[in-house]
């Protein structure tokens, strides 16, 4: 999978995406990431990429002509998938919506700033709008750093245990269950009998029904 993120300030994606599991999708050229400084497409000797809104009013919205630029240009080379732009009135990412883009080939995700980007770039280029919750942080750039790396954690072959993404809390609407390691006794604190009882069926069991339980303890409106 290709995703090309493109961003005012892309330092911060390059300090979150390339490390730990990221890096091992990519060692492994599993996933690509690839980041784009929107300012190279910026207007003038300033390079500029935002501009005040028409009709008034606080903040500064970024400019059409910069995005379109750099969107067209990538679309020249490949065919996309998906346009995603990250911002709080998106649709509230989930970890349905990580499985759909986990399947996808390629994605450019634009981060915004400021107040946003001018409305035509979202009418014309986006084909999907996330938010990664309600709300608001100075730019898109870590809610897409969240966004890829629940993505990208997905792709086959990136975990070691291939079947333990479909473990995760979310993945059938519950929350996992608990988890222990060694030392199976500490401080008078004891690890469940069933897990030392080497019993799949009854383990297997335990922690269905644990997960049932934090579930509607936690978060019933999962359920
Ligand atoms: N940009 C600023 N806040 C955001 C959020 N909550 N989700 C996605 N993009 C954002």
């Amino acid at each position: 999978m290709r995703i090309d993120i493109i961003a005012a300030v892309p330092e911060l994606l390059d300090s979150t995406l390339h490390h730990s599991m990221m890096k091992r999708a990519q060692d492994k050229g599993l996933l690509e990431i690839h980041t784009h400084d929107l300012r190279k497409y910026g207007i003038g000797n300033y390079r500029q990429i935002d501009d005040y809104p028409y009709g008034g009013g606080a903040g500064m919205v970024m400019k059409v002509e910069p995005i379109f630029e750099c969107i067209e240009e990538l679309q020249k080379e490949r065919t996309y998938d998906e346009v995603i732009y990250m911002t709080p009135d998106g649709t509230v990412f989930d970890q349905k919506t990580a499985n759909q883009l986990s399947l996808q080939k390629n994605l450019i995700i634009l981060c915004g700033h400021y107040k946003g980007v001018d409305q035509r770039v979202r009418d014309q280029l986006i084909t999907r709008e996330i938010s990664i919750g309600d709300y608001v942080l100075s730019g898109g750039e870590l809610a897409a750093a969240v966004v890829v790396d629940a993505i990208g954690r997905l792709l086959p072959g990136v975990l070691n245990d291939e079947c333990s993404a479909l473990e995760d809390s979310f993945q059938d609407n519950l929350l996992a269950p608990p988890v222990y390691t060694r030392p199976a006794q500490f401080r008078g604190m004891h690890v469940p009998e069933v897990l030392l009882s080497g019993h799949d069926a009854r383990i297997r069991e335990w922690r269905e029904e644990k997960a049932w339980e934090i579930t509607r303890r936690k978060r019933p409106d999962l359920l």
